[in-house]
């Protein structure tokens, strides 16, 4: 499963891009405007930060103009993809940006049917948001792995984007389901990387080397 990184925050990306796991990145018109600056350049600034793909969302709620829109974020990078929203006419420009070459995640699924009729459409990627569902007291462990079974049985090449990640079992989950990737908040990339055993073992092995190297030392002087 790849990591990509759900902010668009510079030094968050920055930060953990050189922990050297990142594949990708996802941002939403939230995560954007907590941000200040040139959108279009903070966008380049993280497509050349991740080197791979980084989903950019519209905003038109009609086919023609998200398929406009999609146009002019394209043009910014090559590595930028369309974020467009689940509904008919999302799936109208999915289809639309396919056959013209354009990459596009079809982002606010919420069930297996949804990403489906997304994968029909032609979308590179779907991105269920398994927080937002377990928000409202539903299994997002189910609707995720139907999503990931279904593309496997019927050999769906869309890619599966666990999104809405909140803690680090989201992101045990999504990989033992067999998501492609998941998208994660730089806090939770953090809170992934620590274990309190890890922290206690490095200092008891450093206190261990500096002890033996005090007695190689008096053992010298003596
Ligand atoms: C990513 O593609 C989504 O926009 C993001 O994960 C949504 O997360 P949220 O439910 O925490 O806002």
């Amino acid at each position: 499963m790849d990591f990509y990184i759900d902010t668009a925050n510079l030094d968050d990306i920055r930060e953990i891009a050189h922990w050297g796991i990142l594949k990708g990145a996802t941002t939403n018109p939230t995560l954007l405007s907590r941000e200040t600056g040139d959108y279009s350049k903070i966008l380049q600034e993280i497509c050349s930060l991740v080197g791979g793909p980084v989903s950019a969302e519209v905003l038109s709620e009609e086919a023609a103009g998200m398929v406009s829109e999609a146009t002019q974020l394209a043009g910014l990078h090559e590595n930028i993809v369309i974020k467009l929203p689940m509904s008919s006419e999302g799936l109208r420009a999915a289809g639309e940006l396919k056959k013209r070459d354009i990459k596009t995640n079809v982002t606010l699924v919420f069930s297996a049917n949804q990403a489906l009729l997304a994968a029909t459409a032609g979308a590179t990627y779907v991105s269920p948001f398994v927080g937002r569902l377990d928000d409202i007291g539903h299994d997002s462990s189910v609707v995720l792995s139907d999503i990931v079974e279904i593309f496997s049985v019927n050999r769906i090449s869309t890619k599966v984007i666990a999104a809405s990640i909140r803690h680090p079992l989201h992101v045990t989950q999504a990989a033992l389901l067999g998501c492609d990737i998941a998208t994660i908040p730089p806090a939770v990339f953090k809170k992934m990387l620590k274990h309190p055993l890890t922290d206690i073992g490095i200092e008891s092995f450093k206190r261990d080397w500096e002890k033996a190297q005090a007695r190689a030392q008096e053992a010298v002087q003596n």
